[in-house]
């Protein structure tokens, strides 16, 4: 079993990688390897909305040149995924979001490359736009029908310069807390493989009758 945590910070030993590695530790305990991959601190480019993805079914991005088609690739090998985003403006950070736009867009439109595997996300933030960051990063493990496991409070840790995260308490126990659950999830999901539901072919409406 394995999971691939994303680091959406161009930092690579800033808070959101202190925070993953809290919940990768719980992991790791539990004898699942983990891989991070550094997202932030690439450039990645933001999806252009082609289609291209959804006509040629080759799982890529048509955009070249970047490490999304092989993340893409390590993300659906996984058994889970970890999104880590530090708070951007409110949000999550923009690279993060670049990446995490056609990653699951070519995900979703390859036949839902990450349903059922489990997902969870993490955010920190210095002071205010944790929640809305870490609803952001929960709109793509939701709409790719993904396991969410959670923790005793919303994944949200704060700290300002590098390693200041560690000082949240009760951060630190949220991510301790969503990586045993995730752990517990994982297993669980693998244990039952073979009574997974089947995938329903998407209706699109787009409210036009
Ligand atoms: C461009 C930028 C925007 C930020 N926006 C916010 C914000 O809206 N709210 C906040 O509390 N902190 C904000 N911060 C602070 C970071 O969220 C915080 O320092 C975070 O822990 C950084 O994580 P990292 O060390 O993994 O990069 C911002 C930082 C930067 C560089």
């Amino acid at each position: 079993m394995k999971v691939v945590a994303l680091n959406g910070s161009p930092k690579k030993n800033g808070n959101t990688a202190h925070a993953l590695k809290i919940v990768t530790a719980e992991l790791e305990k539990e004898g699942i390897e983990v891989e991070i991959l550094q997202v932030g601190s690439k450039e990645i480019k933001g999806c252009t909305g082609c289609g291209a993805c959804s006509k040629r079914q080759d799982e890529k991005c048509i955009i070249k040149g970047d490490e999304v088609d092989n993340f893409i690739q390590k993300m659906k090998e996984a058994d889970g995924i970890l999104l880590g985003s530090p708070v951007y403006y409110a949000d999550l950070n923009g690279t993060m979001k670049s990446f995490l736009d056609r990653a699951f867009y070519v995900a979703g439109a390859n036949g839902g490359l990450f349903r059922h595997k489990v997902g969870t996300a993490v955010v920190t933030v210095r002071r205010t736009g944790g929640m809305q960051a870490f609803q952001s990063l929960n709109h793509y493990l939701q709409y790719s029908e993904m396991f969410i496991p959670t923790a005793n409070y919303w994944n949200v840790l704060h700290g300002g310069s590098p390693g200041e995260v560690l000082k949240d308490e009760e951060g630190v126990q949220i991510a301790r807390v969503l990586g045993k659950n995730m752990a517990f999830l994982i297993k669980a999901v693998n244990a039952s493989r073979n009574q997974l539901p089947v995938r329903e072919d998407k209706v699109w409406t787009s409210f036009i009758r």
